[in-house]
């Protein structure tokens, strides 16, 4: 019920107590709801309005009702409530608007939250593992500032060796009052993840290695300081490069279609011997070098896509892990690396390599 000034009969001390409390409690109740500026100004005429507001009413039912020998204590206290009145009533008015009303309105849409979409790095990244982990691989990952050691000595890159200076590596500062193999380095490649996985698992292994790389590169629509590869190392009794020609040749169609035909060609890394480049035949032209009238860009007319290094596993980089069962006479192994960036550049279709790292959300939210 709204309050409503009372006609007071009883003006003794404990009465008007009584009173003032009652309505200072309906002044704090109505001051905790007044909301949008209409209510506001219903709120300051029902209490201060000159006519017939509540404390103009008590003027009336209070003080002048009062019998004469109440009437100085009574208008002493009428006076000072008065008073208190008129500061709750400006304080709530000063209060900011409330957006409670609003907030509860039930019937507004919701906020929709933009869930986002997997990178179409990573969902390369994602498909390639899922065709070998079809075939039995598992998952290894290491770091991406690493150590000498792993990133070169260890894949057969001895100190000094000219192979280095293929991988364009940076370096992390001070580091020159340790060891040569413990200075670290942003990784140029996933390999490392290669000898940190068999000094933790013993043989037989098949593995696939997701990761960012490292190079000192200058970025333009080709390249990048950063960006992403897949290894793979597998190893067991008898493992010819056979194996290694199958698997890829599987993999490949698994990706890119069964149409696809692979090249292997001959290559150099200190961790595998023999080592090839392979090539997929172009998924673009279909392998004729043409789209048309015109040249096919992605495969430079050639006809053939380079897409990964690889080779049989080096007896010198198991000679490094021969203490946890990898012994170069009785095992054997290939292992394979890819980029990422420029498959899903194919993929897609997207011809410069930064709009994958400039968080653009428009150009993200195509791939949702
Ligand atoms: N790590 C090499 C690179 O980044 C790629 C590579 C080649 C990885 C041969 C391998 C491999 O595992 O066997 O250039």
């Amino acid at each position: 019920m709204a309050y409503s000034v009372p006609h007071l009969k009883d003006f003794s001390p404990a009465a008007l107590d009584r009173a003032v409390g009652e309505l200072l409690s309906a002044l704090d109740q109505e001051s905790g709801q007044v909301g949008d500026a209409a209510q506001r100004k219903a709120f300051r005429d029902r209490w201060l309005a000159r006519k017939d507001g509540i404390l103009t009413q008590i003027n009336e039912l209070w003080l002048k009702a009062a019998p004469r020998e109440a009437k100085r204590d009574v208008g002493q206290r009428v006076n000072k409530l008065k008073a208190e009145v008129e500061a709750k009533v400006e304080a709530a008015l000063a209060a900011p608007v409330r957006e409670a009303a609003a907030a509860l309105d039930i019937s507004l849409p919701g906020l929709r939250r933009s869930i986002g979409a997997e990178h179409p790095i990573v969902r390369t990244m994602n498909e390639i593992l899922a065709v070998f982990r079809n075939l039995g691989y598992s998952v290894a990952e290491g770091p991406v500032i690493e150590a000498d050691y792993y990133n070169f000595e260890a894949l057969n890159f001895p100190p000094e060796h000219p192979a280095r200076d293929t991988q364009d590596t940076l370096f992390i500062a001070n580091q020159a009052s340790k060891p040569p193999r413990e200075r670290l380095l942003l990784r140029t490649h996933t390999s490392p993840v290669q000898i940190r996985t068999m000094e933790k698992m013993r043989p037989p292994l098949r593995i696939v290695i997701p990761g960012k790389v490292h190079r000192r590169d200058a970025p333009d629509a080709s390249h990048s300081p950063m960006f992403h590869q897949v290894e793979g190392l597998a190893v067991d009794t008898n493992i010819t490069f056979g194996d290694l020609k199958g698997t890829l040749d599987h993999a490949m169609k698994a990706l890119f279609g069964s149409d696809v035909k692979t090249s292997f060609r001959p290559s150099f890394f200190p961790f595998t011997e023999p080592s090839a480049e392979m090539f997929v035949s172009c998924f673009i032209c279909g392998g004729s070098g043409k789209r048309g009238a015109d040249i096919c860009r992605p495969c430079k007319q050639t006809g053939w896509i380079e897409i990964l290094g690889c080779g049989i596993v080096d007896p010198n980089v198991f000679e490094f892990v021969k203490h946890n069962g990898y012994d170069p006479e009785k095992i054997s192994g290939f292992a394979f690396g890819m980029g990422v960036d420029r498959m899903a550049m194919l993929r897609y279709g997207v011809d410069d390599l930064q709009l994958f790292f400039q968080g653009d959300v428009r150009f993200l939210e195509q791939f949702g």
